[in-house]
């Protein structure tokens, strides 16, 4: 039998993380706690996760673009230090990798995330023929984006993948509006609730998340809609009227590290349950289990747990 393939077209990115107790105001000088370099982008993170947490019989393979600079090399390193196949990593001779500057709170261990494409901007359309996903060996059984990449190559991406038949995994981070006419284009749409809100047009604070999963689901996601709230667990609705609210794993403060990754974590544990022919809602929960796992450890690609820590 031919091994499964988890297929993700998105970033990489090189973190440059900084770690302090509080945020300097304007025009003020902080000394922070730590700095250092690791690997990440949402793209590169899902797929480490999803290779991490997969069996015998997945093959995950990671599809971007990486300056031809040091940052470029080690991140396709980490990737295959965690078991992703990085042939489809163009190397662009031009371009910087790609970068996030990330200042993470050590009191709450939540982030906050500045990113520059750098050659992420170059995974384009032209990349992708019509032909693309149709010539892929072994065929594509899960294909997972997020939005660090140009929007019109995600959008040109759902309809090849729509077209092929392929399952789509779709989680727009960071979140711009989507055209109406590709959600039916989606299999599963997966979003925080920050990303809920903009893609419905909601107030955060007002968001009601069962009636935003309703609403995006409405417009046409072919299998389920999940949100994922941190520490206060997820919802998830399918188009088969299943649906309901997965509980937060109880941990103390003190456990809580680093939250940066932890959403990635969860996209790449849940496309792994899916290819594995779990239900959406088994799904979830082992999704809820990793991103869990990783929220207690530093990196956000380096603190993805292995299938065998769960
Ligand atoms: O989701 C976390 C990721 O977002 C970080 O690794 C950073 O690179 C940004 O893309």
């Amino acid at each position: 039998m031919s091994p499964k393939n988890i297929t993700i077209i998105g970033s990489l990115n090189t973190d440059l993380v900084t770690r302090t107790r509080r945020l300097p105001a304007p025009g003020e000088t902080l000394t922070a706690k730590s700095f250092n370099t690791a690997p990440g982008g949402k793209g590169a993170n899902q797929a480490a996760a999803a290779a991490r947490l997969s069996g015998d019989g997945v093959v995950v393979k990671m599809v971007g673009c990486v300056g031809g600079d040091e940052f470029g090399r080690d991140l396709k390193q980490a990737l295959v230090d965690s078991g992703v196949d990085v042939e489809g990593v163009v190397v662009d001779k031009v371009e910087k990798s790609g970068t996030a500057i990330i200042i993470v709170d050590e009191d709450t261990a939540e982030n906050r995330i500045l990113i520059n494409l750098g050659a992420n901007a170059k995974v384009t359309k032209v990349l992708f023929p019509d032909s693309y996903f149709t010539s892929m060996n072994p065929p594509i059984s899960a294909l997972l984006m997020q939005l660090e990449i140009p929007l019109q190559t995600v959008l040109h991406l759902l309809n090849l993948a729509d077209a092929a038949g392929i399952t789509s995994i779709f989680n727009p981070a960071p979140a711009v509006p989507i055209p109406v006419n590709f959600y039916p284009k989606m299999d599963h749409l997966i979003v925080n609730e920050t990303e809920a809100a903009l893609l419905t047009g909601e107030e955060v604070e007002e968001l009601d998340v069962e009636a935003a999963a309703k609403t995006l689901l409405e417009r046409g996601v072919k299998g389920s809609v999940v949100i994922t709230l941190g520490a206060k667990g997820g919802y998830f609705s399918t188009v088969d009227g299943k649906g309901g609210w997965m509980k937060p794993e109880v941990m103390e403060p003190k456990d809580v590290v680093d939250t940066t990754g932890a959403g990635d974590t969860f996209v790449g544990a849940f496309a792994v349950a899916i290819v594995e022919g779990k239900s959406v809602e088994e799904a979830v929960k082992w999704a809820g289990v990793a991103a869990g796992r990783k929220v207690r450890k530093r990196g956000a690609m380096a603190g993805i747990p292995w299938r065998n820590e769960l």
